[in-house]
């Protein structure tokens, strides 16, 4: 088990989306996975990375179910070391979801980190590189892969001869410098606090693109510094996605799966 940022640091796991695109007509963090709902893998992930001395679940406001089963989670995981559970409702978006979660953590809590529900089967490795760069003095940190397909930036525009509603190409940035980032995102609770206060002084259409914690320490002016991800910490959207999940925890191929 990972040494404990000082016995400080809580992890904020955010279960409070609709998950709408995946279809299952339920919150995407109640959806099975391996036979559980996708919560229940998420949160033994960070029990198991041994990191937190807090965990607190965001779940949708109007959503008993989700709260029992977050409950239900943190009953059965709790007898371990001491972690003090909260669940908070979420919010109507990420990232005030994960404002409720902030308001919640406990007094002596210093460092957070922010992990989605959607990511069930991120690794230990994963939470113990987010630690040990907060350790060494970040104020944020995020784990991500290179990418590996071409990204292109695009503005909508019209075809020549028709005017037909398209996009086209507005840049192609240097793939060796694109990141694709992920959770668990780790920060010095005092920086994340103010960047989410900034945070909430922005109007809809801005909030509506806050895809992520870091985005918001940016615009502070803080460093935010970058950690290896993993391959199992992908982000279950669409029912691709999950196939690929299930196939990592029972298929064929898992021996195969040794990347931490
Ligand atoms: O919607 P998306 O897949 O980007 O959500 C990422 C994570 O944020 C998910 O774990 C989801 O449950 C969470 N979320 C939330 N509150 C919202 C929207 C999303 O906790 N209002």
């Amino acid at each position: 088990m990972t040494e404990q940022v000082g016995g400080t640091c809580a992890v904020v796991i955010v279960a409070a989306g609709s998950g709408q695109r995946l279809g299952y007509g339920m919150p995407k963090a109640r959806v099975p996975l391996g036979g559980e709902p996708m919560l229940a893998h998420a949160v033994r992930g960070v029990v198991r990375a041994g990191v937190a001395a807090q965990i607190c679940i965001a779940v949708p406001a109007d959503d008993a179910e989700m709260a029992d089963i977050a409950r239900d989670l943190a009953a059965k995981s709790g007898a371990g070391p001491g972690i003090i559970w909260s669940v908070v409702d979420g919010g109507a978006d990420r990232s005030a979801s994960v404002r409720a979660a902030l308001g919640a953590l406990a007094a002596h809590i210093t460092t957070v980190l922010i992990h989605d529900a959607a990511r069930p089967l991120a690794p230990s490795g994963v939470f113990d590189r987010v630690t040990a760069a907060l350790r060494d003095g970040a104020k944020a940190v995020i784990p991500a892969l290179a990418v590996v397909d071409t990204i292109k930036t695009v503005v909508p525009a019209g075809l020549p001869a028709t005017g037909a509603g398209v996009e086209k190409v507005s840049g192609t940035p240097a793939r060796n410098r694109l990141r694709a980032v992920q959770t668990p995102q780790g920060f010095e609770l005092d920086t994340l606090r103010r960047a989410h206060a900034h945070a909430e002084t922005l109007d809809a259409a801005a909030a509506a693109a806050i895809t992520d914690d870091a985005m918001l320490v940016e615009a502070l002016g803080e460093d935010v510094y970058v950690v290896q991800g993993s391959t199992h910490s992908l982000k279950i959207t669409s029912p691709t996605d999950l196939l690929l999940a299930e196939a990592m925890l029972q298929g064929p191929l898992r021996p195969r799966w040794v990347e931490g």
